[in-house]
């Protein structure tokens, strides 16, 4: 385990040092951003992935336990929150039944000292452990000439790199997420916090929704039309707020700490609730739109990325490229 704070020049030299300079090319961000964009359609004004989503505002409450782990401010006070729900991939027009295709919580705690965000999937595990890994897996589900990507060419890839079947397979097993606010959410990478005296903890962070795991059965599914999360988050927030507890797992020796594919086993680790989020409106997609969420450069003293997870710091560029693209 690591609990050196990241930089994007730590990255790039990781990148550089295990892969070597030919393949850190292939698998720069714009690449990546370039074949995320193609699978998904390649649609104008669209984010690279989350591309349809609904943009939330509320608040977050520090649990007293909170700044035992981490001395970040965030967790002292309660503060103002900027979040985003999503569908994962590139197309704006995919259904909210779409399955196995992860839901995303992209989350801005706002203090006047700096922002924490945090960007979460469905999912406790990522489908790809290296942005070259990444960059292989938008390619070959590129839609060809019949709008289709080519079967064949998606199972030779899944046969070759068994963990990045680990993310659907999870997705899979469970119903399709009946709302936005009936779902966990895992930030997958594994974060240090470090708390006030300076002691070091490895965690991985989720979001536990109080509603519980609210799921659609098959009729029910088919009686949904392919766009209903919108509303149904509209019908929950009049009635109150929707709230998740904000969880770090914390790590055991052994647990990776460089691969987002690899689960740790949950069940048998200590967790500690770090806070509450309870979002209570509907926000216009401009307040969410005219930035990025971004999970890598937006975190306070107290809570660092992985600096072993060539995921991580990646992610940063990306979503600056991505940015850029939707703003022209
Ligand atoms: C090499 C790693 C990754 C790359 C290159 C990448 C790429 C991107 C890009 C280009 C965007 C659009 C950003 C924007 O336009 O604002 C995005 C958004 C998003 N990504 Fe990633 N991603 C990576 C890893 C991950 C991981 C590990 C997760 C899971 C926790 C994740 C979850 C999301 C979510 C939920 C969004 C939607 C953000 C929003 O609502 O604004 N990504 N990603």
């Amino acid at each position: 385990m690591t609990s050196i704070r990241p930089t994007l020049l730590c990255a790039a030299s990781l990148i550089l040092v295990a892969t070597g300079a030919a393949s850190a090319q292939q698998a720069d961000p714009q690449a990546i951003v370039d074949a995320l964009f193609k699978a998904g359609g390649n649609q104008p004004n669209v984010r690279g992935s989350g591309a349809k989503g609904v943009c939330v505002t509320g608040g977050f409450t520090p649990s007293a336990e909170a700044p035992g782990l981490s001395k970040a401010p965030h967790f002292t006070k309660p503060l103002p929150v900027t979040a985003r729900f999503s569908m994962g991939g590139s197309n704006p027009k995919v259904s909210d039944k779409a399955k196995p295709v992860t839901r995303g919580f992209s989350m801005r705690i706002a203090d006047p000292a700096g922002d924490m965000v945090f960007v979460f999937i469905s999912a406790p595990v990522f489908g790809t452990k290296t942005p070259e890994q990444l960059l292989a897996f938008a390619t070959v589900r590129a839609p060809g000439p019949d709008g289709k990507p080519d079967a064949d060419k998606i199972k030779a890839f899944s046969a070759a790199n068994p963990e990045t079947t680990r993310q659907a397979a999870w997705l899979n097993a469970r119903p399709i997420p009946a709302s936005y606010a009936g779902v966990d959410y895992w930030g997958v990478h594994a974060y240090t916090l470090t708390d006030a005296k300076g002691t070091a903890t490895v965690a991985k962070l989720k979001t536990v929704a109080v509603a519980g795991q609210l799921g659609l059965g098959d009729d029910e599914a088919k009686a949904k039309p392919d766009a209903f999360y919108a509303d149904e988050l509209k019908e929950r927030l009049a009635q109150g707020p929707a709230r998740f507890d904000l969880v770090a797992i914390l790590g055991e020796a052994g647990d990776p700490t460089n691969d987002p594919t690899a689960p740790w086993p949950e069940e048998s680790r200590k967790s500690v609730k770090l806070g509450t989020l309870a979002i209570t409106a509907l926000e216009p997609a401009a307040t969410c739109d005219a930035a990025t969420f971004d999970p890598v450069v937006d975190l306070p003293e107290g809570v660092a990325g992985p600096a072993d997870d060539p995921m991580f710091a990646i992610r940063s560029p990306a979503y600056a490229i991505s940015l850029s693209r939707r703003a022209n």
